[in-house]
């Protein structure tokens, strides 16, 4: 079977799709520099998967043992590329470390794939490109607006790098722009490591709900939305997994349409933030915490994806519900606080 090298693949989008890929019985190679994840997620591959893929601690920004890296992994059939830094307020303090690790690895991977003739390719964007959209739900065709952090505007050079180097070399890629990911593996085995303070909703929630977190700041409930607080689309991550195996047969079929192909990763339902924190009390019958504070600086009001084109094209649909993303992450929160 196809050997993929999954970069970022002990992070937490990385890891479930490693796991969707061993279903799959591809062969992987993960590299990643563990610094936004743990070695133990390897073992739970390896449980959940019962099956050993090879790992390679490696720092992408660090050229010549990237280089080394390709001349010893002969034969891979594609890259999956997840490492990256991703944190918006932490890119605006620190906007170099962002377009070092987001931007110069990225083209030394895309050095290598043209060297070793590495055609297939799939990239972790996301709906950050769309900014404030001027409509709703989001088509690949809506617009891309100027970025607001330096994290986004990684996010949108990288596809333009992808974009420019699949018109003048074989590479052919596909972007995947992820809504917002939430939820946990059902093995309760692997999911998501916030370091410090969580900045995203869901596992402020959790740890809030498990008595981490005194309550929950929800950003403002003066939005024109109908209860007020911002709108998103919340995708099982376990969805967003399965979408990167048919991403890459996709490729691997040679089924795209052009070189360079992007693709809305979302559920197609929007829901606010008062509704995630309904929904969780809800599944989990636990009461939390929260207050309403003022607007967080650089909130959008409303994003959700239109899916149809993954859908067509791909074959591919989010299957799993806020209920379930909601109950996964809860659960997963419980099991890493007993360990
Ligand atoms: P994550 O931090 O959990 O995973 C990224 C992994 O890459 C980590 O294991 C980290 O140790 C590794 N890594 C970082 N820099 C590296 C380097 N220089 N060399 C080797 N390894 C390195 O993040 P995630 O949530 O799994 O996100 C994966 C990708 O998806 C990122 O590109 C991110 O920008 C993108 N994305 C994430 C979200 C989200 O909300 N989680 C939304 C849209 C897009
Ligand atoms: C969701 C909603 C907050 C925390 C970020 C990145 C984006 C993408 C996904 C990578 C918002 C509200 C949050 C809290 C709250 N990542 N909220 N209290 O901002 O949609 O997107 O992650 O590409 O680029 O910007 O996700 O989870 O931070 O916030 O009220 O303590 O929850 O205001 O409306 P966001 P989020």
């Amino acid at each position: 079977m196809s050997k993929i090298l999954v970069t970022g693949g002990l992070g937490y989008i990385g890891s479930h799709t490693v796991v969707e890929l061993l279903a799959h019985d591809y062969e992987v190679v993960i590299i990643d520099n563990l610094s936004n994840s743990s070695i133990e997620v390897l073992n739970r591959i390896k449980t959940i998967s019962q099956k050993n893929p090879e790992f390679i601690k490696l720092d992408l920004r660090e050229k010549q043992n990237v280089f080394q890296f390709f001349n010893t992994h002969t034969n891979l059939a594609g890259i999956i590329h997840f490492a990256a830094s991703k944190a918006v307020g932490e890119s605006v303090e620190k906007p170099l470390l962002y377009y070092e690790n987001n931007v110069n690895t990225l083209v030394y991977l895309l050095q290598n794939c043209k060297k070793h003739t590495i055609e297939n390719f799939i990239f972790s964007s996301s709906c950050t490109v769309y900014g404030e959209p001027d409509t709703l739900p989001i088509t690949e065709d809506t617009p891309v607006k100027p970025a607001t952090s330096p994290y986004g505007k990684t996010k949108k050079i990288s596809e333009e790098i992808l974009q420019d180097t699949c018109s003048v070399t074989p590479l052919k890629t596909i972007a995947l722009r992820y809504f917002n990911p939430i939820g946990a593996h059902d093995s309760g085995l692997i999911g998501e490591l916030p370091m410090g303070i969580p900045q995203n909703l869901v596992p402020f929630i959790t740890q809030t709900a498990i008595g981490l977190r005194k309550e929950l700041n929800v950003f403002g409930n003066d939005y024109p939305t109908p209860d007020g607080s911002c709108i998103r689309d919340y995708i099982h991550v376990v969805d967003l997994a399965k979408a990167h195996v048919v991403a890459l047969q996709r490729l691997l079929s040679g089924k795209n349409k052009t070189p360079f192909e992007v693709f809305n990763i979302g559920t197609g339902k929007g829901s606010s933030v008062l509704e995630v924190v309904n929904t969780f009390e809800k599944v989990t019958r636990k009461k939390l915490p929260y207050k309403i504070v003022s607007r967080r600086a650089g909130d959008v009001i409303a994003v959700y994806a239109d899916t149809t084109k993954a859908y067509k094209e791909l074959g591919w649909k989010a299957q799993k519900t806020l209920e379930e993303a909601l109950l996964s992450a809860w659960k997963w929160e419980q099991k890493i606080r007993t360990q």
